[in-house]
């Protein structure tokens, strides 16, 4: 593992990790995979985190196996559904979604000259950290419109440390999703997973829940891993 003193910045996801958003996408997607007769569970929802609307979409067609069963405007109109559906339970949404100690995580890495960046696979991304009043925290967002490939893909964590101008090892990123493990590691970036270890195996560094994200957790860790 690199060392704590060479990190310079951090990448963040933001569904699940910044906000408690995550529960609103997979509520959404519940909705339009009864409506589609396709068996929710528990892993379909941990393996929908990270993914892209489009290919959300398309594995829960796999799942059920309906993906040849649509065409491309027909698919189209049931993640437009599905968004709309998502853009409702946001409606009233403000800083009380923010997830425990996010806040005073934000402010310590502002204070400590560390660079930020939002590396978030959601369209509805600056719409939310808008509504959360954490907007001034991220002027470098990577724009999702903007990848050939979604997460597990590295791309769009190279592309967080890139907007920050900083080397991959000299960044720190922070996701919920396994996709999004995947693709930190992948990019040479150290991992933060928040959540189910068990779901999170592939991280660097564990945490099970936001309120252990501080500065002070984060170089213990990685003071651990040096051995
Ligand atoms: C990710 C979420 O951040 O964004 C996924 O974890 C979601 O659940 C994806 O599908 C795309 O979001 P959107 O808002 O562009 O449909
Ligand atoms: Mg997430």
């Amino acid at each position: 593992m690199v060392k704590f003193k060479d990190i310079k910045g951090f990448v963040f996801d933001l569904d699940g990790v910044i906000a408690d958003t995550s529960v609103y996408h997979s509520q959404a997607w519940h909705q339009l995979a009864d409506e589609l007769g396709v068996q929710w569970s528990d892993e379909l929802a941990d393996n929908l985190k990270g993914v892209s609307r489009m290919d959300s979409l398309e594995l829960i067609l796999k799942t059920g196996g309906k993906e040849n069963d649509y065409t491309q405007e027909e698919k189209e109109k049931y993640a437009a559904k599905k968004n709309a559906n998502y853009l409702d339970l946001l409606k009233g949404m403000d800083s009380s979604a923010i997830l425990p100690g996010i806040a005073d995580f934000l402010a310590s890495l502002e204070e400590n000259n560390y660079k930020l960046s939002l590396a978030s696979a959601s369209k509805n991304s600056p719409l939310v950290l808008e509504q959360l009043g954490l907007a001034k925290y991220f002027p470098e967002k990577v724009d999702p419109a903007t990848l050939k490939h979604g997460k597990p893909d590295p791309e769009i964590f190279a592309r967080g440390a890139e907007v920050l101008d900083l080397t991959p090892e000299q960044c720190i990123g922070v996701e919920d999703a396994k996709a999004g493990v995947e693709s930190i590691n992948s990019a040479g970036e150290t991992s933060i997973g928040i959540g189910d270890v068990n779901v999170l195996s592939e991280a660097d560094i564990n945490f099970t829940n936001t309120s252990e994200l501080t500065l002070a957790n984060i170089k213990k860790a990685m003071e651990v891993g040096e051995g």
